[in-house]
């Protein structure tokens, strides 16, 4: 959540959008986010961007199988590399900066993509998937509404570049929060 708050204050566009475009609801509701295609498209692409879980699970062949002319033996533990798929700079343009719009048609609509896999795909996919997005959505809507989110001036710009490990945490740092209702 904070580093997606970070990622969120150096891009104006968002903090804008929510002060001009969402004070007058009290409460966000989880359908609301199909009304919403500039808060959909930045949840995905904090998804994209931080790659929270960049290799998935271990998972183990049972038996040899042939996937796209690779022979995959028997009794083979693999992980999926989910970063890479989200950094592949032959598909993605500019693959590194945060950019929500990407996900935005020309008519203004939000759109899927599917090469955004943060709960990886398949049967073996993260079943929590349907309740993560909902949290997801409740909170960051609840939060931008009610407050202003900007980085400490006397701080230096926090680095969200990749640091290896089982998930991609954010480097601990401090955000100034402002109240819009004042
Ligand atoms: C943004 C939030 C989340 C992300 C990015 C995420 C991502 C993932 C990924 C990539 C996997 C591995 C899939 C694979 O084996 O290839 C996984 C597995 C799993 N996740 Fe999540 N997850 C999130 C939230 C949650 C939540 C909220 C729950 C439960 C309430 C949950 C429960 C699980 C469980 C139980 C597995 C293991 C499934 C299995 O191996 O059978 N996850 N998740």
């Amino acid at each position: 959540m904070v580093g997606l708050v970070a990622a969120i204050c150096e891009n104006d566009q968002i903090n804008s959008y929510f002060a001009h475009g969402c004070m007058e609801r009290t409460n966000f509701m989880v359908n609301y986010v199909f009304r919403m295609p500039y808060t959909e498209a930045t949840m995905l692409e904090v998804l994209r961007k931080g790659s929270i879980v960049p290799l998935g699970l271990f998972h183990k062949s049972i038996n040899e199988f042939e996937y796209k002319g690779f022979t995959i033996p028997n009794d083979i533990i693999f992980l999926s590399n989910t970063y890479a798929v989200h950094h592949d700079p032959e598909y993605w343009e500019k693959p590194y900066e945060f950019r929500p719009q990407r996900f935005i048609t020309a008519t203004g609509e939000f759109r899927k993509d599917e090469r955004v896999i943060p709960f990886s795909v398949g049967k073996k996919s993260c079943p929590g998937e349907k309740l993560a997005m909902i949290q997801f959505f409740l909170f960051l809507t609840g939060l931008l509404q009610k407050f202003e989110f900007t980085l400490n001036p006397n701080e230096p710009v926090p680095c969200l570049d990749m640091k290896a490990g089982f998930v991609i945490p954010p480097p601990p740092h401090k955000l100034i929060l402002k109240d819009r209702r004042n």
